[in-house]
């Protein structure tokens, strides 16, 4: 008998490597989607010597549209249903947003959005056929506010929020259904690979990768729609329900200006440390 299979974007780090090596381990052959071939086909290997589940890799550019009509191909070369669909790759720029590369900000755009939208519409039909099954969509915290300086991230986060909602709705009966992740701040290569200032030690209630896994699973076993994870992102969802919108606006304004502004300082210190003899 073939065992379920879970299909996991952006395993090659962080969240999605939690998940695929979580799914391994309760015995889910996987099918592993990033850019990163070598990290993807490590990976693939360690888990297959650890649990004897069967990895397959498909190393694609998800913000491109033949990356992703490649790893659609990958899924239809399963032979069957994802019993579990993890979307979860994604990155986040940094900046003013009228500074900001507009190709970069389109690339986001496509990952966060269209990698979302196109590899959910391309597995539900067979999901749905099948009975059963497990989309998971990792948007975040910042989905339930606009964010300045992560602007167009928090854009991208809001629409997969959005999405995973009303595609849950329009499944309630049909065995298959939609939870929508929202991590507050997790340490992975997400926030140095978008140039987000802060990190290790800057005092912010970090959760683990497996954490979020973990969260997941809890959400999904209760039958919930949407799960927080971390104080910050129920903070967040909290004042998206009872504070005035324009204060919230304002109160990540300022936020940002000042993360901006220490964010310059020491951009300047760096470089004038370079500079010095
Ligand atoms: N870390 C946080 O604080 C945090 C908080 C809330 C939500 N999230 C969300 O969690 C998700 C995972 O992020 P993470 O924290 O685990 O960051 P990460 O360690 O940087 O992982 C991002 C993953 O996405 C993949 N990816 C990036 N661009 C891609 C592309 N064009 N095509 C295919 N795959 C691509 C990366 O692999 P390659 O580079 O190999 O392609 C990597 O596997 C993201 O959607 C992010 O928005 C993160």
């Amino acid at each position: 008998m073939t065992r379920p299979v879970a299909v996991v974007t952006g395993a090659s780090s962080g969240i999605g490597e939690a998940y695929a090596r979580d799914l391994a381990a309760k015995g889910r052959d996987l099918l592993l989607v990033a850019r990163r071939r070598e990290r993807l086909e490590s990976l693939a290997a360690e888990l297959h010597e650890l649990h004897g589940v069967g990895v397959r890799v498909a190393p694609c550019d998800l913000a491109d549209r033949a990356g992703r009509a490649a790893a659609m191909a990958q899924i239809d070369d399963l032979g069957r249903a994802p019993e579990v669909l993890v979307l979860n790759a994604g990155f986040t720029s940094y900046g003013a947003f009228a500074d900001l590369t507009a190709a970069r900000e389109a690339d986001m755009v496509e990952l966060n959005c269209l990698g979302v939208l196109e590899l959910m519409r391309h597995a539900l039909p067979a999901m749905r056929t099948a009975g059963r099954g497990a989309v998971v969509v990792v948007s975040s915290a910042a989905a339930w506010q606009p964010m300045p300086y992560m602007a167009t991230y928090a854009a991208t986060k809001s629409f997969e929020l959005t999405l995973a909602e009303g595609v849950r709705e329009e499944l309630r009966g049909t065995g298959v259904c939609v939870v929508a992740v929202l991590p507050g701040p997790v340490p992975t290569e997400f926030g140095a690979s978008g140039g987000v200032p802060g990190g290790a030690g800057d005092g912010l209630p970090y959760r683990r990768p497996e954490d979020v896994v973990a969260a997941t699973w809890r959400a999904l076993a209760r039958g919930r729609g949407r799960v927080s994870v971390g104080p910050l992102a129920v903070a967040a969802r909290l004042a998206a329900v009872i504070v005035p919108r324009g204060l919230v606006l304002a109160a990540t304004g300022i936020a940002g200006r000042r993360t901006l502004r220490r964010a310059e300082a020491h951009a300047r210190r760096s470089s004038a440390s370079r500079a010095r003899p």
